[in-house]
């Protein structure tokens, strides 16, 4: 069962799109989508590919014969990434679970996943499925963020929030900043099968033009917005304290930190 934190449903998505993905993962996925054409893959998987910043780079960069497969949990997240293309261009959306993929063995030359892998309750199960649906020679290239500490941005609000929340507060923050341990990833990784694992960290430095755009994005682009509303909360109180913090304690350039990890099936 998909994880709470993972149900980027409702008004999310959109809000997710305008106020996040310009200033967290634009520079990431350009990251990605260039590892991705080093491999000169003819058939790739993206997961966890929510609102499409990555698939659209990777149509752009890849080899026009080449297939792509865009696929998200959340049908809504797809809508948006779908948008972002013309009607003939080569890419199909699918609704799958990472932790279930209904691809035949050996599909793939490439599996790709920018900051999804955190959501997947059963992280175990999810790279043995890559590892399945990859073709020999094939690679898993993923990335995750680092801890709050890499990512002060994500504290403060957390901040925000357990000041808010004292007795019962919101875990969103802890979720995907919580699956770093390189060791560990390494050794989930390895145990699905992958032969040779590697992983970098790569900071970033990312120039927001505003804090208040930027809170909305924290606060009403996650999950963390119904959270705050299941336990009778205002979403626009919250977002006016993480927009103060943020002014305070970051300024308008963002230390950002990911781990990038490639996982080669022999
Ligand atoms: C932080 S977003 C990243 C989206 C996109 N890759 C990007 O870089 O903007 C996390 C995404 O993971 C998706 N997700 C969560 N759990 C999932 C699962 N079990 N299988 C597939 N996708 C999942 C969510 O729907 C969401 O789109």
């Amino acid at each position: 069962m998909a994880l709470y934190a993972a149900q980027f449903v409702g008004s999310i998505p959109e809000n997710y799109d305008q106020w996040l993905v310009p200033h967290l993962f634009d520079g990431y996925a350009d990251d990605l989508a260039h590892r991705v054409l080093a491999l000169q893959p003819r058939t790739v998987l993206e997961l966890a590919a929510g609102t499409g910043i990555l698939s659209r780079k990777l149509r752009d960069i890849l080899a026009s014969g080449s297939d792509l497969v865009a696929s998200d949990l959340n049908a809504p997240m797809l809508d948006i990434a779908r948008s972002k293309f013309q009607p003939g261009e080569s890419v199909r959306f699918d609704e799958v679970d990472a932790t279930d993929l209904r691809f035949g063995d050996a599909s793939f030359d490439a599996v790709v996943c920018q900051f999804g892998v955190m959501f997947f309750p059963d992280k175990a199960r999810s790279y043995s499925e890559v590892h399945r649906v990859l073709k020999p020679g094939g690679s898993y290239l993923f990335n995750v963020w680092d801890s709050w500490e890499q990512n002060p941005f994500a504290q403060i609000a957390h901040g925000i929030v357990e000041a808010t929340f004292p007795d019962d507060p919101p875990g969103f923050y802890k979720v995907p900043f919580g699956y770093h341990d390189t060791g560990e990833i390494r050794k989930a990784v390895a145990s699905a099968g992958f032969s040779e694992v590697t992983v970098e960290h790569l900071p970033m430095t990312s120039t927001i033009p505003s804090a208040a755009n930027f809170a909305k994005g924290l606060v009403f682009g996650n999950p963390l917005h119904d959270e705050i509303v299941a336990r009778g909360g205002n979403p626009e109180e919250v977002c006016a304290g993480v927009e103060q913090a943020i002014e305070r304690n970051v300024g308008t350039d963002l230390s950002l930190q990911a781990l990038i990890v490639h996982a080669y099936k022999y």
